[in-house]
């Protein structure tokens, strides 16, 4: 088992202050709720434990003087956080709502609920949507409702009715959370934060190299509620402000903490580079985006992360600390084998660090999974590439995810591409080499065949939006609506 807390979990429930002591820290928040919390507040749901459902969501606040009332809120999975992730927050729990809330009193309305199970959760992630949009005076059309709602699953009464409950939730009297007795509390538990300086954090690391680090346990609570490991003594890196950052120099360089959240992260890439909506849209969900963190899915170095094929073709760097020193290595040479990277004894990954792309980039990143929404790759493509006055390919970076044991570069591929006219003759080389580049595994997700022929295709894809000759829009090239 790993080691009890040393200090108190402190978070506000039901709006007073808790403190929890003697707690396992890998006690999720979900057990935490129905079985310890009193009273007991099942009214949170366990469905898969996995983070796949959503019938464990649950709305976590915390001091931000840049959101609405100084209190930012986002959702999460219950099943996947970890008490002492929560150390300083507020939790609020579909108990809390006022009865009936305007939330509930839609799904009513709309007929969104028959066996109720999945309710909870719609009603916690629709109360988030609805927060958010109370809060900048906005309505959300319909796509945006359903990117919304896409860590929440419901097996009886089908979509349609649930998005109309969160078109209708809008018309009805607001219940709005009452952010300055949140930030009220809040502020009083930050008198005595578990908040550490980059250095502390360092230092603790190069101490304990033995100690997991643990981020948003996206991953991390997987394995123990999944597989049942014992992950030894954590180290909790989003409790260092400093990596949750996102900051942009003077000549647009984006430095990413690896404590920022999958979301801040997605969202700082994707105003830089539209192109990467989609991919940010189906990266998991709204509420693993908002607890998982880049940093995390770059450590992981799973070759169906989503993250490393867009970093290298951006041309990523990755910034590792070892107590004071930093190194830092191109995200490409980070990955050295099957779920093995450059990592020393005592080192972490500090930050990402993007170029921006030279002028004329043209970048393209396409997931290829079973489920349009929430799932993992099968293949993901990222390309960037730059074309010369003369239709000539001047530069390009091709990477994939899914088709090798690494996230890889398609280096047979890009020297065929380089200095050639891009029309239909250097595609078909360029497919030829895709084959030399890669011989993928077959899998539950998809068969080497597969894999090579939607590579093969993505390929094609690429070449039909790119091609200096009567290049195809995006929606030309796709089958479901863009919602960029
Ligand atoms: C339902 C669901 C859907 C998902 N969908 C996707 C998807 O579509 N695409 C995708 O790519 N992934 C997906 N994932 C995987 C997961 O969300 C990501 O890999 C996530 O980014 C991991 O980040 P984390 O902060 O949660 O990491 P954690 O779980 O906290 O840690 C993961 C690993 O990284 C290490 N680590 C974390 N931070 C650091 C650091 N700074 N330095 C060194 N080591 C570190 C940890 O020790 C651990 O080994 C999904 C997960 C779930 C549960
Ligand atoms: S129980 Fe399914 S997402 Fe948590
Ligand atoms: S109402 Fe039964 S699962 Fe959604």
């Amino acid at each position: 088992m790993p080691e009890i807390s040393p200090r108190p979990i402190r978070f506000v429930h039901r709006g007073h202050a808790i403190a929890l002591e003697g707690v396992p820290p890998t006690r999720t928040l979900l057990d935490w709720l129905r079985e310890d919390a009193r009273p007991r507040c099942t009214g949170t749901k366990e469905g898969c434990n996995e983070g796949d459902c959503g019938a464990c969501t649950v709305l976590v606040a915390e001091r931000d003087d840049t959101a609405p009332g100084g209190v930012a809120i986002r959702h999460v999975n219950a099943c996947l956080s970890f008490l002492p992730t929560l150390d300083g927050r507020a939790v609020i729990t579909v108990e809390d709502l006022p009865q009936p809330h305007p939330v509930q009193q839609a799904l009513v309305e709309c007929h969104g609920s028959q066996c109720g199970f999945c309710t909870p959760g719609f009603v916690m992630t629709m109360t988030a949507l609805r927060e958010a949009h109370a809060a900048a005076g906005t309505r959300p059309e319909r796509p945006a409702i359903a990117d919304a709602l896409a860590g929440n699953l419901c097996r009886c009464t089908g979509y349609r009715p649930i998005v109309d409950a969160a078109e209708r939730m809008f018309e009805l009297p607001d219940a709005p959370i009452d952010r300055a007795a949140l930030r009220a509390q809040l502020d009083a538990l930050a008198a005595d934060t578990s908040e550490m300086t980059l250095e502390d954090f360092a230092a603790q690391r190069l101490a304990r190299p033995e100690a997991r680090i643990v981020a948003g346990a996206t991953d991390v609570a997987l394995w123990v509620n999944k597989q049942f490991r014992d992950i030894g003594e954590p180290l909790w890196i989003t409790r260092v402000p400093a990596l949750r950052r996102i900051a942009t120099d003077a000549d647009g360089t984006l430095h990413i903490g690896a404590a920022a959240s999958l979301e801040d992260a997605w969202a700082a890439l994707a105003a830089r580079w539209p192109a990467l909506t989609e991919v940010w849209r189906r990266f998991a969900s709204p509420p693993v985006r908002h607890a998982g963190t880049l940093g995390g899915n770059i450590a992981n170095g799973s070759p169906i992360g989503d993250g490393a094929p867009v970093l290298i073709a951006l041309d990523a760097r990755i910034v590792l600390r070892r107590g004071p020193d930093t190194r830092t290595l191109a995200l490409e040479d980070f990955y050295l084998d099957y779920m093995k990277n450059a990592l020393a004894p005592g080192e972490f990954v500090e930050r990402l660090v993007v170029p921006p792309s030279p002028e004329g980039t043209q970048l393209r990143a396409w997931k290829i999974s079973k489920r349009f929404d929430s799932d993992i790759s099968t293949v993901l493509m990222a390309a960037a590439l730059r074309l010369d006055a003369d239709g000539r390919i001047a530069a390009a970076r091709l990477v994939f995810g899914g088709m090798a044991a690494i996230t890889k570069r398609a280096a047979q591929t890009e020297a065929a591409l380089r200095g050639r006219r891009w029309d239909e003759a250097t595609l078909q080389a360029a497919q030829v080499a895709l084959a030399q580049d890669f011989l993928p595994l077959s899998d539950l997700r998809a068969s080497a065949s597969y894999r090579l022929a939607v590579s093969a295709n993505l390929l094609r894809r690429l070449w039909l939006e790119t091609r200096p000759d009567d290049p195809l829009p995006a929606s030309a090239t796709q089958v479901r609506e863009f919602r960029a």
